[in-house]
């Protein structure tokens, strides 16, 4: 189901697979319509669907991704790329490794470089070389977060550090032995680098994302919920199982 909420999508589908599917097919149109995409992608849980739907697409000859060029949204600080935990470890493993992206055509924020002034301008500086992102996947945190951009963000912010919020290393505890081993310290894409990209998707899944997407699609814009902000993107899709969508729904519909 499609709703439209203000000038925001909201897409509803009937469980996780299907959410990934739709994502995938998202992405791919983009892929087709413009084969050198600039595309912004994003790690967690959420979007491992539509990166397995990507994948079996391209074994079937459905997309072609040797002339897109990728940003991800952020990666922890410091850490090596080799590390089992590090975002370009999981892109390898749940992307890369399977498709044809060129491996100069990946960027992914260099966090085992000391100078992070550096990193953040040199990442900035990428992105607005390339004429700007096209089509941006995000996922959100419990907390509302966006890439790694916590509660009570600066919303002009670009590529920055970011300490890590208490709830975000509670929530991604469960990718590490123990939660003393996750990283305190991130690079992220800012708020303000997000709200330039010319097309955003976001996925939610769960009944633990249903508050959080209900505050960011109806609740005030605050830098309390940073994924409030999209609400003034220009395009906007909010993908969504049904259990994320329930209370965005009632909300909507009443
Ligand atoms: C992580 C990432 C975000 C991601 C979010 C939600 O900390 N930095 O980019 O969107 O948390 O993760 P998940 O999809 O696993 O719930």
């Amino acid at each position: 189901m499609k709703h439209q909420y203000k000038n925001m999508t909201i897409i509803v589908k009937n469980d996780y697979d299907n959410m990934g599917k739709k994502a995938a097919r998202i992405l791919a149109a983009q892929v087709t319509i413009k084969p050198n995409s600039i595309l912004g992608l994003a790690t967690g849980s959420t979007p491992e669907g539509m990166y397995k739907k990507l994948v079996k697409m391209y074994q079937k000859d459905e997309v072609d991704f040797s002339e897109v060029t990728t940003f991800n949204l952020d990666e922890y600080y410091p850490i090596n790329a080799s590390n089992k935990q590090s975002y370009a470890y999981y892109m390898q493993q749940h992307f890369f490794k399977y498709v044809n992206v060129k491996d100069e055509a990946i960027n992914i924020p260099n966090s085992s470089m000391k100078d992070i002034n550096l990193i953040c301008e040199n990442y900035e500086e990428k992105i607005r070389a390339t004429g700007g992102i096209d089509l941006q996947i995000l996922g959100i945190g419990n907390n509302g977060h966006i890439g790694f951009n916590e509660p009570d963000v600066h919303f002009e912010s670009e590529t920055h550090l970011v300490t890590l919020d208490e709830a975000t290393i509670k929530a991604n505890a469960r990718f590490f032995d123990k939660s003393q081993n996750v990283p305190k310290l991130a690079i992220s894409m800012g708020i303000r680098t997000i709200m330039q990209t010319k097309k955003i998707v976001l996925l939610a899944s769960g009944a633990n994302k249903a508050q959080i997407i209900c505050d960011t699609i109806t609740g005030v814009i605050t830098p309390k919920v940073p994924a409030s902000i999209l609400q003034l993107h220009q395009d906007v899709v909010f993908i969504l199982d049904k259990e994320a969508a329930s209370k965005v729904m009632d909300r909507i519909n009443h």
